[in-house]
């Protein structure tokens, strides 16, 4: 049945002009009038207009067609320069496979009633180009690194000790025991590099974030890569290069959802390496120098965030004081109040990644653990990676989501995933 279908790009792209085609899909938009009947058809490559003249063998069924039936519709292409995409279908037949009832999605309707019928909406063209440009964007992220020889590996989703602080844990009843849902596959990537080397992976992580916000969701999808044997530039540079490549990749691939998104291909085609780069101390001098209200000490929000990436686009701030970031976090020699954590920082969105160096020594492991009120024994498996054959090793992590928000200028991240999860959302 599906073969002996026409695409409706392939009709676009101008290969079956004066031909007869079938092409099956979704009824989008429909206009009649007295002698004609305009039936706009959409399938996942796109949409055609297809008219229908009374008296033909279609015109009863286009009388009863509604928006968002499915339909098979035969006929033969014209070109025609006032039809949206240069091409229209002369109608032949028109066969209802599934006919809709009234649909509840019609115009200017509140973003906030969009999101109660997302099963219904995720068929407009909007989510349906979003769509097809985040599976591409893994795509994009999975050549990238396997081009450079990394490992993908699969991470557990339920765990016993937390990565990133017990604040955003989401806690779960596992038979006799009290488990969480994965934060971050970071301390399980660092068992991996021991044998692998570079790894990574892309999975789903789970913050029981309460905020409302435009870039945070309770499950995202996080890229995150471990590297044994290496500097904080390294891993800036690796950074600097998967973002670098996404965004040409892209800007190159993705022309035809970028020009329906209005997202102009130029601007991502200039996100090149290599980003800026500022220590936390500048980039506090720098706040300060704004009238922006923040002490050395304290960790930055979104707007903060915000105002320092606005100026550079992609900027990476390094050297956070120890008390803000994570417990793995590794300590600068010279100053040790100060430790190898690292932000890639993007415009409007704000924080993009957080990576750096952990800990490889066992005794500042567990002086760190103790620092921050953790329980060792929940530890025991990630301090024995300091005992036997420890290097020095750095990785990070990004969310897809952000990632798409920024590139595509979404106006949130829930418009970047298909079923978005807030604390209020977890329907369908
Ligand atoms: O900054 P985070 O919490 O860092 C980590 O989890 C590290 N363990 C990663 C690593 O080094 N392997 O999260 C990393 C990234 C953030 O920069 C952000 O892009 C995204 O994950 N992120 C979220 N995205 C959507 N909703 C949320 N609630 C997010 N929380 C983090
Ligand atoms: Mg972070």
């Amino acid at each position: 049945m599906v073969t002996s279908f026409t695409s409706i790009e392939d009709i676009l792209e101008g290969r079956y002009v004066d031909e007869e085609v079938e092409i099956r899909g979704w009824v989008y938009r429909k206009r009649e009038g007295k002698n004609l009947i305009f039936i706009v058809v959409r399938d996942v490559t796109g949409i055609i207009q297809c008219v229908v003249r009374r008296g033909g063998p279609a015109w009863a069924n286009a009388e009863k067609v509604t928006i968002e039936s499915s339909v098979a519709l035969t006929g033969t292409v014209k070109k025609d320069e006032r039809a949206p995409g240069g091409h229209e279908i002369s109608t032949i037949t028109l066969r209802i496979i599934g006919l809709a009832e009234t649909f509840p999605i019609t115009q200017d309707q509140s973003k906030e009633f969009l999101r109660d019928v997302r099963h219904l909406w995720l068929r407009s063209r909007k989510l349906t180009n979003v769509m097809k440009v985040r599976s591409k964007t893994l795509r994009f992220a999975h050549e990238f690194f396997r081009d450079r020889d990394f490992i993908e590996v699969s991470p557990p989703m339920f765990i016993s000790s937390a990565c990133e602080g017990g604040a955003t844990l989401f806690g779960l009843d596992y038979f006799d025991h009290e488990l969480y849902l994965t934060q971050s596959a970071q301390l399980h990537l660092e068992v991996l590099i021991n044998s692998l080397e570079k790894v990574y992976c892309v999975a789903p992580s789970f913050r029981a974030e309460k905020s409302r916000t435009i870039r945070h969701l309770t499950e995202y999808w996080h890229v995150e890569a471990e590297q044994a044997f290496t500097t904080m530039e390294d891993m800036m540079e690796l950074e600097e290069d998967l973002v670098s490549y996404v965004c040409q990749r892209v800007a190159q691939r993705c022309k035809g959802e970028l020009e329906a998104l209005k997202v102009d291909p130029l601007e991502l085609s200039k996100i090149e390496p290599p980003f800026h780069r500022i220590t936390y101390d500048e980039a506090v001098n720098r706040l300060q120098k704004e009238d922006l209200d923040i002490q050395w000490g304290e960790d930055f929000g979104f707007k903060e965030e915000k105002a320092l990436a606005a100026e550079f686009g992609p900027l990476f701030v390094y050297a956070y004081p120890k008390e803000i970031k994570a417990f793995y976090c590794k300590a600068y020699t010279e100053n040790p109040e100060l430790v190898m954590s690292v932000d890639l920082l993007v415009p409007r969105i704000g924080e993009l990644t957080t990576g750096g160096a952990r800990i490889d020594d066992q005794e500042e492991l567990m002086e760190r653990i103790e620092e921050f009120g953790l329980r060792e024994e929940d530890y025991d498996w990630y301090i024995d990676l300091r005992k036997y054959g420890s290097v020095p090793h750095t990785g990070f992590g990004l969310g897809i989501e952000r990632l798409l928000a920024w590139m595509l200028r979404l106006e949130s991240v829930m418009e970047a995933i298909p079923f978005p999860r807030t604390v209020r959302r977890f329907y369908p």
